[in-house]
Order: C-alpha cells, then sequence, then structure tokens
C-alpha cells in the first residue's frame, strides 16, 4: 500500500506546498490555495509514454546544424481551425480548446477527427458514451475510415492505447476527466490536470503527434484548472459565442506557431460546423429601411476585412446615474468617447443611458471601429437614420481627431465588395492608388463626421 499524503495547491498558477498559505509566493493571488490528497511515492511510470519514434539528442545542437524538414505542418480541411493555428498542424504540438458547455467544442474537434483523411485520428472520451459520439457523428457529414474511438479515463490505459496504436492526431475531451492512477485526488483537480496534462504533452512533443486536448471553463470565463496548464501548451484556443444563436468564434490566445489575432467564424447547423467564409455578407443584418441608430464599420479581424454592424440605443436616463452598457466593445473605451462627444460636440451625454452592441455577438478589438460606434451613438441620440449605404472606419483621438488605421486598402475594397457607395475614413490615411468605384470621403476631425452626417 502506497502512503499517501496531501499537498495544497494555488488554483491560479499551480504552485505547491506542504501546509495551507493565505497568500500564494508564487503569483501573489489571496485565498488560492486548495487541499489535494496525492500519493507519495510514485513509481517510474514515465517510461509507458516513450516513443519509438523519439530521435532526441542527448547533447547541445548547433541551430544551424538542425534539420528543419520535418517539422511541416499536417494540412487540415477546415480552413477557419487552419487559419486560427497559422496555418495547418505543427507535429508535437498540443492545442487547448477552451468553451462554454454545449457551445460545440466536441462538435468541432469530431468533425476535425472526421475529415482528417488517410491519417490515423485518435479520440478519447471521458465524457460521453462510444454511442452518443456515433450519433454524433452521424450528424456530421464528413467520415474517416481511420478514426479510432476510446472512452477511458485512466492516463496509464490510454498510455498504453496510444502505443499500439500510433495515432497521427489524438484528440481529448476533456483534460478534466482525465486521471492519472498514481494520484488520488478526483478528476479536475488541480493535481490531476498538471499531471495528466504534463503526461500528454511529453507524449506529444516526445512522438511528434499533435493532441488537442478540451477543457472546460469556469464561470467567469476563464480555462478551469490552474492557469499554469496554458503555459504548458503550446496553443491556447477559445471557442465562443451566444448558445441560443448560430454564429461561433474560435479565438487564439497564446499561439507558439502563429499569429495571435486571426479568428474563425462558424455556424452551428444541424450537420454539424459549418465554415462561414465570407463573413461580411452575414454580419450585416438585412433590413429595407434605414433604422436609427446603425451603422457599418470596415473593421479588421486578424488580416481579414469584416463589416460589422455596429448599434447604439441613447435614450434619457431615468435613474441618477446614467447606465452605460456595451456588448462586444470596450466599455472604457465606449465612457471615452461619449466624453470626447460630450466636450467636442456639446452631445448632452451625461444625461442619457447608452448601450452599444456589436452584431453577431463578435467582440472587437479593431480601434478602428470607433468612427461606426459615433455614427451609431449620434444617429439613436438624434433619432436620425444613416444611410445604409454609407460605412465607416476610423479611430477616435481624445481631442476628437480621427486617426489613420492600418489595412486601409483592405477595408476600402472590402466594403466596395459589398456594394457600399461611400466610405468615411481619416484624413491622415494614405489613399490607395488604384482609383476605386466607392466614394472616399476624408475627415480629420468628429466635427466634421456629424455636420456631414447630421447637419
Ligand atoms: P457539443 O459539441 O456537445 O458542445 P460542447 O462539447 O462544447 O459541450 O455541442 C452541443 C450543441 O451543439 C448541442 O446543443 C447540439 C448542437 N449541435 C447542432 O446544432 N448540430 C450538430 O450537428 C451537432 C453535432 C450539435
Ligand atoms: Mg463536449
Amino acid at each position: 500500500m502506497a502512503k499517501t499524503s496531501t499537498t495544497f495547491f494555488c488554483k491560479s498558477c499551480g504552485a505547491s506546498s506542504a501546509k495551507w498559505v493565505g497568500k500564494c509566493p508564487a503569483c501573489g493571488e489571496w485565498n488560492t490555495y486548495v487541499e489535494e490528497v496525492i500519493h507519495k511515492d510514485k513509481p517510474d511510470y514515465k517510461s509507458t509514454w516513450k516513443s519509438e519514434k523519439v530521435k532526441r539528442s542527448l547533447q547541445p545542437l548547433l541551430l544551424n546544424e538542425i534539420e528543419k524538414g520535418n517539422e511541416e505542418r499536417f494540412p487540415i480541411d477546415d480552413t477557419e481551425l487552419s487559419r486560427v493555428l497559422g496555418g495547418g498542424l505543427v507535429p508535437g504540438s498540443v492545442i487547448l480548446v477552451g468553451g462554454e458547455p454545449g457551445i460545440g467544442k466536441s462538435t468541432l474537434m469530431l468533425q476535425l477527427a472526421l475529415r482528417f483523411k488517410g491519417r490515423k485520428v485518435l479520440y478519447i472520451s471521458g465524457e460521453e458514451s462510444e454511442r452518443q459520439i456515433k450519433m454524433r457523428a452521424e450528424r456530421i457529414a464528413f467520415q474517416n475510415e481511420d478514426c479510432y474511438l476510446f472512452t477511458e479515463t485512466s492516463t496509464q490505459k490510454i498510455g498504453k492505447a496510444l502505443q499500439q496504436l500510433e495515432p497521427d492526431l489524438v484528440i481529448i475531451d476533456s483534460i478534466q476527466t482525465l486521471q492519472s492512477d498514481l494520484i488520488d485526488s478526483t478528476p479536475g483537480s488541480i493535481s490531476q490536470v498538471k499531471e495528466t496534462a504534463g503526461d500528454l504533452i511529453r507524449y506529444a512533443k516526445e512522438s511528434g503527434t499533435p493532441v488537442f486536448l478540451i477543457g472546460h471553463i469556469t464561470k467567469d470565463g476563464t480555462l478551469a484548472g490552474p492557469k499554469l496548464l496554458e503555459h504548458m501548451v503550446d496553443t491556447v484556443l477559445q471557442f465562443e459565442g451566444d448558445r441560443h444563436h448560430v454564429y461561433r468564434i474560435l479565438r487564439s490566445t497564446k499561439n507558439r506557431f502563429g499569429s495571435t489575432n486571426e479568428i474563425g467564424i462558424y455556424e452551428m447547423q444541424a450537420g454539424g460546423l459549418r465554415e462561414v467564409s465570407n463573413p461580411s455578407e452575414v454580419l450585416i443584418s438585412q433590413r429595407d429601411e434605414a433604422l436609427s441608430g446603425i451603422s457599418i464599420s470596415a473593421s479588421l479581424e486578424g488580416m481579414r476585412p469584416l463589416l460589422i454592424e455596429t448599434q447604439a440605443l441613447v435614450s434619457q436616463a431615468v435613474y441618477g446615474t446614467p447606465q452605460r452598457n456595451s456588448n462586444g466593445y470596450d466599455s472604457k473605451r465606449l465612457n471615452m468617447l461619449l466624453a470626447v462627444l460630450e466636450k467636442k460636440c456639446g452631445l448632452r451625454m451625461g444625461m442619457q443611458d447608452v448601450f452599444v452592441n456589436i452584431a453577431g455577438g463578435l467582440r472587437v478589438e479593431d480601434p478602428g471601429i470607433d468612427l461606426g460606434i459615433i455614427a451609431s451613438i449620434v444617429s439613436s441620440y438624434e433619432s436620425m437614420p444613416v444611410d445604409n449605404e454609407i460605412c465607416f472606419v476610423g479611430e477616435l483621438g481624445l481631442s476628437g481627431e480621427i486617426r489613420a488605421v492600418t489595412r486601409i486598402e483592405q477595408r476600402i475594397s472590402e466594403a466596395e465588395k459589398l456594394g457600399f457607395k461611400t466610405i468615411y475614413l481619416s484624413k491622415f490615411n494614405k489613399l490607395p492608388q488604384t482609383s476605386s468605384g466607392i466614394n472616399i470621403v476624408q475627415i480629420s476631425k468628429i466635427e466634421e463626421l456629424l455636420n456631414l452626417l447630421f447637419g
């Protein structure tokens, strides 16, 4: 019988301590220590995870002498996922996919498994039975003859299966259900997550097999388990969206092999997730007449131009403190826009409730959307619609100046492609040489915008 003991772990950074402490000495967070039972004597089990494929040097190598050839990425069919990952799967990479329950993580991963044609995929689930997964696979239109399923939670057993099968891709649904037989604490606890993820990461690095880990998220939207998990993996993807809407957004918050500002957009349909390759068309609502409080911005997500509808509602505040509410747009930035409108244009925003919403459940960080937000706010304030053939792009500065934005050519051509007649942008943006069919209005100050739009 192995000797057991308990250890305290920090929920935030995963640091351990023999006794409880109020403030974590490692990360400085308060009240994050929890007690977990662990086995004290660990047999040397790591050898079971060793793969035959390993060819690792035991000596330091010259960077120039290292061969690059086998680091080519595996292409993946799913263009959205491929873009978010930075163009395909890097061998031996470990990717953590987080998201709220029911958002479609399992569907996204099963779809990837079924589309990874001609390669062996092992889908390990600790959440659902084989039949449930089979039923889901039947809803999805893709098929892969080499897709294996394993409903198991013990990492020791999973390790054996991996050695036998030698898959080209491994998917774990989810990391919180796995347990190592050598630790007594319950699945999902900090020590289990650390241990099991550590095993899988070691496996990925040694065998060169890419591994996807599905992770739960906590109530406040962060990935459950120690923050350490995010440091351990190569890539962290967030699958987000409103469960009641059909659109889902895949975003990377960390990526060792690519940029983190690309997003992937999907639509949840009866037959699985469909990639939305032309998001501008779906994000702009179809309307016959121009309504007040709505305008279109030529935004940019990563390298992709994206036309987004911004909506605002400004109404007389009934309570003492006016409300400011913003969905998909930074609320501090919204307060700044309102302050500039008050100071520079004399609009009495202090007496008004202001609600701002980005259509489609998107969250936009591109500052180029400022001008569109202002147009929506003033349109609602004045109860005057903005012509729906106009689109906006520009960042607002504190003294009311409209600042230049990046990649203006792409934004202009996207607006033109979608049939907009006029685009408002900063005077300080250099215009592309090629003449375009769209009418370009350049402005330098916020007052000019209001004069042009609302007289
Ligand atoms: P799921 O992948 O189980 O979510 P998660 O693993 O993140 O908890 O997806 C759950 C939802 O997706 C569920 O409400 C049903 C819906 N769904 C579809 O609408 N169409 C489909 O083809 C599939 C497979 C699921
Ligand atoms: Mg699931």
